[in-house]
């Protein structure tokens, strides 16, 4: 399935407005998305998985995460936008949609007597991780939770993308890189991140 034409539409607006932070002119594929949400279909049936996505957008992840819970667990989904949250929560009224930044992860868990959570999705751009945002979702995470976030081939070498790698290689025991998605616009590359360290 691609886009509906109005997330293409409402993409180009937000960027226009706020490029920063919206950092895409189009939302994510159906084949990034079952590269980022990989992770949440490999975990083991008996787990009652808490999910949070990091910047979700018009939802291109949502609807692979929902499918791979099938119904278990909590799903969390954290946007800075009032226009994509308004999208996201007439789409997916059973996500509990919380519009503030991503750097408030910990009190979002918090508010809701989550200890962790079991997978963070992340569609963040680089901007966002200009502070302690990669320290704080290790902290968030359980021992064996895990971490996506996904990156354009074309800006992999650039000093922000590198600086994201190598935070995220500080932060965690392990990180791999996938092949890239070439079924995405841009292609992309995911980064999967385990062994958060305390
Ligand atoms: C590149 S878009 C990705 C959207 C969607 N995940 C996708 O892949 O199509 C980035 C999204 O992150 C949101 N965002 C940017 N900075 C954020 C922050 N600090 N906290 C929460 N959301 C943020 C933007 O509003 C936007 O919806």
């Amino acid at each position: 399935m691609t886009a509906p034409s109005s997330d293409a539409r409402l993409f180009l607006r937000e960027f226009v407005r706020s490029p920063l932070t919206t950092a895409a002119v189009l939302p994510s594929s159906p084949a990034l998305a079952a590269a980022m949400t990989a992770p949440i279909a490999a975990m083991a049936e008996s787990v009652v998985p808490v999910v949070v996505e990091l910047g979700p957008g018009t939802g291109a992840f949502t609807g692979a995460i929902r499918r791979q819970l099938a119904g278990r667990g909590r799903h969390l989904a954290i946007e800075l936008s009032d226009v994509m949250a308004d999208v996201l929560t007439a789409r997916y009224p059973e996500v509990d949609v919380v519009r503030t930044d991503a750097n408030d992860l910990c009190q979002v868990l918090a508010d809701r007597d989550l200890p962790a959570a079991d997978a963070v999705v992340s569609g963040l751009p680089w901007a966002a991780y200009s502070g302690p945002l990669i320290r704080t979702i290790a902290g968030s995470l359980a021992p064996n939770g895990t971490f996506t976030q996904f990156a354009y081939t074309w800006s992999r070498w650039a000093p922000p993308a590198r600086r994201l790698l190598a935070g995220l290689r500080a932060a965690f025991d392990e990180v791999e890189v996938s092949r890239t998605v070439w079924r995405n616009v841009p292609p992309a590359v995911v980064y999967l991140a385990r062994g958060p360290k305390s």
